[in-house]
């Protein structure tokens, strides 16, 4: 078993898992609701992911804000990934305390108490990048470093949520980077997340390439005024086949691909398709007295709500409250009462999000508890 789990092994339930790690059949005896991982699927997410980059000769940064956990983040650089990314500086102190270096903070850095946890992290040793988006954020990192840190500039490559909104802003921030003498910058950023979802291949496709012209186009200028961007980062699970053959990212960085979701099997493709979901949450049955359904233990506490319903080919998940669920199902063989059901989850990052362990499994067999030590450090 990986070091972390007996951090929590006073609470019973944690304690009874690992009392089932390499018990033949334990998977269905895992207290519920739990977060499973099919080290399998796992595995055959992380190889391919790093297959198609290699073979491209694009690096892989995997974003860790998808599974915050340090034992999945070790497999993805054993893999080839050449460090993580992380979407907020308290993942950064969680996973970097867990032992993984080399981290990039996507979420540009606006504030001192922000800068300043960097500047710790820098100061102990991590290997950081940072991003910025607004003269600012340079400014309040340039006051705060005691030591060198390497910077990237975010642009906004059409979805305006974080990013420097044009060129000339662009050129602006990296202007504020080049003028602090402990900030280096590395590169720039450009990330679409409104991409990633897009059904239609050809949309999709055009979606990801209007954006990489904006990035092209600060790259460009930035070029032009003598600003390193060597490294040129973005791209996601849902654009990376689009992301490597459009040729402008020298970096991506999908989260999801590692363990799938249901938002992404209905998006489909050559790509995602060949994704296994590797992440379910297991229930258990706990009422079987109405005839159309049957009750499960996992309600809204144990899975994202923001996308379709959990999945089970053993019948229809509906919402019915915080700690239950329904399992609507007509068929004869349905589960009897305290019967072990997984499901399919409908969104994965902020569905991990809410648990402390991944429960990694074997065929049929709890293998390992890997600490989430990322969960709910959102800040
Ligand atoms: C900046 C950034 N990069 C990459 C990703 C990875 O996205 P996905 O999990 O869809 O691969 C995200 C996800 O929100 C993100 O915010």
């Amino acid at each position: 078993m990986s070091a972390g789990p007996e951090a929590l092994a006073g609470r019973p339930a944690v304690r009874q898992a690992m009392n089932l790690i390499g018990v033949p059949g334990s998977r269905s005896a895992i207290p519920t609701p739990a977060a499973i991982i099919d080290r399998t699927a796992l595995n055959a997410n992380i190889v391919r992911a790093a297959e198609v980059c290699g073979a491209a000769g694009v690096s892989l940064r995997p974003h860790a804000k998808t599974h915050k956990c340090a034992d999945l983040a070790r497999l993805q650089l054993a893999a080839g990934a050449v460090g993580i990314c992380v979407a907020k500086l308290g993942e950064a102190e969680a996973l970097f305390e867990a032992g993984i270096d080399d981290i990039l903070v996507t979420s540009p850095i606006v504030t001192g108490p922000v800068a300043e946890r960097a500047a710790d992290l820098v100061e102990a040793g991590a290997s950081i990048t940072v991003t910025v988006d607004h003269p600012l954020g340079a400014e309040v990192l340039a006051a705060t470093m005691r030591t060198p840190i390497d910077v990237l500039v975010d642009i906004d490559v059409g979805m305006a949520r974080t990013g420097a909104p044009d060129p000339a802003a662009a050129l602006r921030v990296a202007e504020a980077v080049a003028a602090a003498p402990l900030l280096t910058m590395r590169g720039v950023q450009g990330y679409g997340g409104i991409w990633q979802h897009i059904g239609d291949a050809e949309e999709r496709r055009d979606a990801v390439a209007k954006g990489m012209e904006r990035l092209t186009e600060a790259i460009e200028l930035l070029d032009k005024h003598g600003h390193d961007t060597t490294i040129r980062t973005g791209g996601g699970t849902g654009t990376l086949d689009t992301d490597i053959a459009l040729g402008v990212l020298t970096e991506v960085q999908p989260g999801s691909y590692t363990v799938m979701d249901g938002q992404y099997r209905d998006v489909g493709g050559d790509w995602l398709g060949g994704l296994r979901h590797a992440l379910f949450v297991a229930a258990t049955v706990t009422r079987t007295a109405h005839p159309d359904w049957v009750t499960v233990d996992a309600g809204l506490k144990a899975f994202a709500t923001d996308a379709n319903p959990p999945a089970t080919d053993l019948g229809s998940y509906l919402w019915y409250g915080d700690e239950q669920g329904l399992l609507v199902t007509d068929r004869p063989d349905r589960p009897a009462l305290g019967a072990h059901v997984e499901f399919v989850i409908p969104h994965c990052d902020p569905t991990i999000d809410r648990y402390d362990l991944l429960h990694v499994v074997d065929g049929d067999t709890l293998v390992d508890l890997w600490p989430i030590q990322g969960r709910g450090r959102s800040q």
